[in-house]
């Protein structure tokens, strides 16, 4: 389905490389995935925690982005990457490198009419909803798409998500080596900018749509970590309470796949 896409790419190393020579860069499955997701050009794309760049020089290097930022807090890393784009991406306007904390993103530089992609990949469930959170109540004018590739606790991710204005635009559930990953696409709902839009389930949605062998090893993957996690668990009642609950919305989806 999705096969590991060799993307030729100018000279990666700074050090003993020679004008116009190509070194390829071979993107994980996982972040091929993500980029497969960005279907439209944004005259504005934030790889947020970009670490090494390699996304947001993928979506470079397709051209979809008027402006790609590049956003990480880390500042040698940071010191790295400039350094790369400046050999592979001449053109300086394309891109932009941002030393921050995701919390400082300057969306205000864009107007507030034009979309700008945010996308949040690689960090904790908790952490991304945090950041999606205060960018959303910064920005609230603001017209704005994530997308979201969250390491664990995509329930409580999504769970959270309910209640913010977003619509769920796509989402697509992978597998790399053993892990599974869960890519959500999401939109602002508001009344300015109306989009249509599936709502968003704590569970997922879309991403069990036409289930495959995927789809049930990892359905079955969840239930029983959190079937454990009931068991083991030295939770309070609350924590308890809520583990049951998640339980049985994935027991429930179990049931509706098989029927
Ligand atoms: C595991 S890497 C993810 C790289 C890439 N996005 C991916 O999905 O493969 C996580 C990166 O997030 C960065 N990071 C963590 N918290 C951050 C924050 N609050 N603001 C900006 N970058 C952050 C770290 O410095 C690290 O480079």
């Amino acid at each position: 389905m999705f096969l590991v896409q060799i993307i030729r790419m100018p000279n990666y190393n700074t050090s003993d490389s020679h004008p116009g020579t190509e070194t390829t860069l071979k993107i994980s499955k996982r972040l091929q995935a993500i980029d497969s997701l960005v279907t439209k050009s944004y005259q504005h794309i934030w790889d947020c925690c970009c670490d090494h760049g390699q996304l947001g020089m993928t979506l470079l290097q397709r051209g979809v982005a008027g402006q790609l930022h590049f956003v990480d807090i880390v500042p040698s890393i940071m010191m790295q990457l400039r350094r790369a784009l400046k050999q592979q991406f001449p053109v300086q306007q394309q891109w932009r490198v941002h030393t921050l904390d995701v919390l400082d993103l300057p969306l205000d530089e864009v107007a507030p009419e034009q979309p700008q992609l945010i996308i949040i990949a690689g960090v904790g469930g908790e952490q991304t909803l945090s950041m999606v959170e205060h960018l959303l109540a910064k920005f609230c004018g603001h017209n704005l798409e994530f997308l979201l590739c969250p390491l664990r606790h995509q329930y409580k991710l999504r769970a959270a998500l309910q209640k913010l204005p977003l619509a769920l635009h796509n989402e697509i559930l992978i597998k790399e080596n053993k892990w599974y990953y869960e890519i959500i696409h999401l939109r602002k709902s508001s009344n300015v900018y109306p989009v249509a839009s599936n709502p968003i389930h704590a569970r997922g949605s879309l991403m069990w749509d036409n289930a495959t062998e995927l789809q049930h090893d990892y359905l079955q993957q969840t239930i029983g970590h959190y079937q454990r996690m009931l068991k083991n668990s030295q939770a309070s009642i609350t924590e308890h309470s809520a583990i049951q609950q998640t339980l049985s919305a994935y027991l429930e989806l179990q049931q509706s796949l098989n029927s």
